[in-house]
């Protein structure tokens, strides 16, 4: 029954949160590739290697359906995954198409011609390889016009977080949105596209201001998960247990996962 929920590093637990209160009876094997994260300044191919590595050991754990809570990792590696490696049987899904399908207003499988929506000025802060790749430009392309989007690359937030020094973290988002504003004074709405972001929120909120809508893709995902499962139950895999799988030091890691969620929760090596 299991689905594997993979990440560079702590971001993902954010969408497994939301998972796990969408759907309370899936068990999930979370894979932080810690010891290599960041990856947001990694090169493709070296993104490609570490995802592919970690989805088999999702694999092994008994996951048919594994969700790519990565966007760095979705920006760079899923479509090339998608293509020529993800065996018969198995699914890789992304985090990015939920997200734009809320800014888009669009419900899943509408794959009308693109067309004008609400949204006119969106910010988009993310790693600098999902900013190098445009994968979020060419998929809002798919599905909307007349929408300008300022990406912002957002260098060493993760670093930041994954280090737990939540005072730096904080000091750099407020400089990345300064940035941000500089290039486009009044976004309505901004995206954050990493799933680290979410742990930064209401810095990223107080910094941009009350008048601007910011979509977080934790809840998004978990709702078009629950909705894909809904239309292909057999992809819950014949894994029975939850686990926290870590390339990095499970006690450290383990901390600052318990830190972030507000509950007890302990990795082992993967
Ligand atoms: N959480 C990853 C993302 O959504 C962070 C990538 C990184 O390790 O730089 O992009």
């Amino acid at each position: 029954m299991a689905v594997g929920i993979f990440d560079s590093g702590l971001g993902g637990l954010t969408v497994l949160d939301a998972v796990s209160r969408r759907l309370p009876e899936l068990p999930l094997v979370y894979f932080g590739d810690n010891a290599h994260a960041p990856y947001g300044v990694r090169t493709a191919d070296d993104i490609y290697d570490l995802t592919t590595r970690a989805t088999e050991r999702l694999f092994d754990a008994g996951c048919d359906l594994v969700i790519l809570a990565c966007n760095t990792a979705s920006a760079a590696a899923l479509r090339r995954m998608q293509e020529g490696w993800v065996p018969e049987g198995k699914r890789v899904l992304g985090v990015f198409v939920p997200l734009i399908e809320a800014l888009t207003e669009r419900h899943w499988g509408d794959n009308s011609p693109p067309r004008e929506v609400g949204t006119k000025h969106v910010a988009l802060f993310a790693t600098p390889a999902t900013v190098r790749s445009r994968a979020f430009q060419r998929e809002l392309a798919f599905r909307a016009i007349g929408v300008d989007v300022e990406a912002q690359a957002c260098g060493g937030v993760v670093d930041a977080i994954e280090e737990g020094d939540m005072i730096l973290a904080e000091a750099l988002v407020r400089s990345h949105v300064d940035a941000l504003k500089r290039k486009m004074p009044e976004p309505d709405a901004a995206i954050l596209g990493c799933t680290h972001y979410p742990l930064m929120a209401e810095t990223f909120q107080d910094a941009l201001g009350a008048g601007v809508k910011v979509f977080s893709q934790a809840d998004l995902v978990a709702e078009s998960l629950a909705d894909y499962l809904s239309r292909r139950p057999e992809m819950r895999g014949p894994g029975s247990e939850s686990l926290f799988l870590t390339t990095g030091k499970p006690k450290q890691v383990s901390d600052r996962a318990t830190q972030f969620l507000h509950r007890r929760i302990e990795f082992v090596a993967a």
